[in-house]
């Protein structure tokens, strides 16, 4: 597994983390929000709403809330490394006409800048398939904006299959 030959751990976030996963959350969020701000623009108070979502949300077992950090050298400090990973998933149901009833979603996944390449996201999105998995549902799912071609390259490399393409039109006020 990618994690032990980084010397990673992948942990469902502990509440003294929930900032720093955020923080990590929010670039990913800002840039959606540049790509196209019609379906993206963030509320000013985003980050403590953020906070509170994934504090309220953090051991619901139909959510997933996990974090990637530098094991500590030695194991069982404390205080590992940083915050250098992070992914949002939960389990959503769909309409009763299809053969299953629930998926499971990756609402954001990001890698701090100077940790990318190194196998992280995949360790991520592994933990998140494992857990789907677990949880006994049929697929895994994810939304990535076109122009990121970086997850874009990630996901075909994982597995990830195009299926439809979300189309947005903007809705003026009377
Ligand atoms: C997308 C992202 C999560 C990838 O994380 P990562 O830890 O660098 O990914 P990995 O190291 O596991 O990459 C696995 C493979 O994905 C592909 N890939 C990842 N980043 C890539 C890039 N910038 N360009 C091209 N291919 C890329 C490569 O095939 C890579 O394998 P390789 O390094 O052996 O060539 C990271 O770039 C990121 O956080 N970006 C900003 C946030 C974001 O866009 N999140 C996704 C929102 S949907």
């Amino acid at each position: 597994m990618p994690q032990h030959d980084l010397n990673l751990e992948i942990i469902p976030v502990p509440e003294a983390d929930i900032s720093a996963l955020v923080e990590l959350f929010l670039l990913v969020e800002r840039q959606h929000e540049q790509y196209w701000p019609l379906r993206w623009a963030l509320r000013a108070d985003v980050h403590q709403r953020y906070t509170r979502w994934i504090t309220a949300n953090r051991t619901n077992p139909q959510w997933l809330f996990i974090i990637a950090r530098e094991k500590a050298v030695g194991g069982g400090q404390r205080n590992a490394g940083e915050v250098i990973g992070g992914l949002a998933a939960a389990m959503n149901e769909e309409i009763p006409i299809y053969q299953f009833t629930h998926y499971a979603f990756i609402h954001d996944l990001a890698v701090r800048e100077q940790a990318r390449r190194r196998g992280i996201g995949t360790a991520l999105l592994d933990y998140a398939l494992n857990w789907a998995r677990e949880k006994g549902v049929n697929q895994l799912r994810l939304m990535a904006a076109d122009r990121n071609t970086a997850a874009t390259a990630l996901f075909q490399k994982f597995g990830f299959q195009t299926t439809y393409r979300e189309m947005v039109i903007p809705v003026a006020p009377n």
